[in-house]
C-alpha cells in the first residue's frame, strides 16, 4: 500500500537516495531541504523548523506513515548542534502527532559512528535538556578551544541518546511508533567529498572510522537500511542505533559493547 513519508535532507546524498527509492516504490515523499524540495526550510533555526513542520502537515493532510530525519552538516562550527540535533528533534516532535494518526507509523534518524567518538559533555547534556542556548554556548567554547570536531560528534551522540530516551515513552511506543537510528561509517556523498580530497583529512578519517567490511558505503546502502526501519514489517524494533559502518563500531568499541 502506498504510504506518505517525510524525508529531511532529501536534496542530496542519503536523503536523496532514500526519497528516490520510496518514490520508485510508489510512496509519496514530502522532501524537506534548504532548496529543491517540496518543503524548503532551514532546520538550523526555530522559524525554519516551525515552517517545515507546518508545511509538511499541510501537504500530508495531517497524517504521515513515516518521518526520516536525514538532514545534517559536518562542519567544525556550532551548526551541527543546530541542524543535526535541534533540527532533527524539532521535526520529529512536530510531526509525531501526524504519525500517531497513521495505521503503521515509523520514524528514523541518521546518526553517525562519530557519536561514539569523543564528545563535549556540556554540549550533549544541554541538548538532552532541550536548552539550545546553553548547547550553542558550550559548542562555541569547544570551537574556540580548537575542538570544533566535537560539535559534530556531540550532536550525533545526543541524537542517539534522545532516540533511546524518547522511543519508550507514551508519545512514541505508546502510540505504536518505532523510533530508531542508522549510524553510518563513511558514506560517499557530497558531505564526505572534502575528506577524500585532502590527504591529511583522508588519513585522519581512515584512522577514526576503520571499515574492514567492504570499505566506504554508497548512499543507497544507508537508504536501504532506513527503508527497512520505516517499513511496516518493523513492528518491534525501537530505540536501536544500527551501525551500518563496515565494522567500524566493533573495531573501535570491541566485543564488550552490545
Ligand atoms: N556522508 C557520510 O560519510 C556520513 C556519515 C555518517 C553520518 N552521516 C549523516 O548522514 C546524513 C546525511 O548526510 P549526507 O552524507 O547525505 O550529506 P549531504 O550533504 O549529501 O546531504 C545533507 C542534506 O541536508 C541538507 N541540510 C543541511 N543543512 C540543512 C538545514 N539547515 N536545513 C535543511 N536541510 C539541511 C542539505 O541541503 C543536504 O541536502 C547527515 O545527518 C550526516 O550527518 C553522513
Amino acid at each position: 500500500m502506498a504510504r506518505t513519508i517525510a524525508v529531511s535532507g532529501s536534496g542530496s546524498g542519503i536523503g536523496k537516495a532514500l526519497a528516490g527509492m520510496l518514490r520508485d516504490a510508489g510512496d509519496t515523499v514530502i522532501g524537506i531541504d534548504l532548496r529543491d524540495a517540496e518543503v524548503c526550510a532551514d532546520l538550523a533555526g526555530p522559524e525554519g523548523r516551525s515552517r517545515a513542520v507546518a508545511e509538511t502537515l499541510d501537504l500530508s493532510g495531517g497524517t504521515l506513515d513515516g518521518v526520516v530525519a536525514c538532514a545534517g552538516v559536518s562542519e567544525f562550527t556550532v551548526l551541527p548542534v543546530k541542524v543535526n540535533y535541534f533540527g532533527a528533534v524539532a521535526l520529529l516532535d512536530g510531526l509525531r502527532p501526524a504519525l500517531a494518526r497513521a495505521g503503521a507509523p515509523r520514524a528514523a534518524v541518521v546518526g553517525s559512528i562519530s557519536g561514539t567518538h569523543p564528545v563535549d559533555d556540556a554540549v550533549v547534556r544541554a541538548c538532552l535538556d532541550g536548552d539550545e542556548a546553553a548547547a550553542l554556548e558550550a559548542a562555541g567554547k569547544a570551537v574556540e578551544a580548537g575542538a570544533g570536531n566535537r560539535t559534530y560528534s556531540s550532536s550525533k551522540a545526543a541524537l542517539a541518546q534522545w532516540v533511546r530516551c524518547a522511543c519508550v515513552t507514551p508519545e512514541w511506543a505508546g502510540e505504536g511508533i518505532p523510533l530508531n537510528a542508522i549510524a553510518p561509517g563513511v558514506v560517499r556523498t557530497p558531505m564526505s567529498e572534502p575528506l577524500f580530497a585532502d590527504e591529511a583529512m583522508f588519513k585522519v578519517m581512515n584512522e577514526a572510522v576503520p571499515m574492514p567490511l567492504n570499505g566506504y558505503a554508497g548512499a543507497g546502502v544507508i537508504a536501504e537500511a532506513l527503508r527497512w526501519l520505516i517499513s511496516p514489517v518493523n513492528t518491534h524494533m525501537t530505540g536501536q542505533i544500527i551501525y551500518v559502518d563496515g565494522g567500524a563500531e566493533p573495531t573501535l568499541r570491541g566485543p564488550g559493547v552490545f
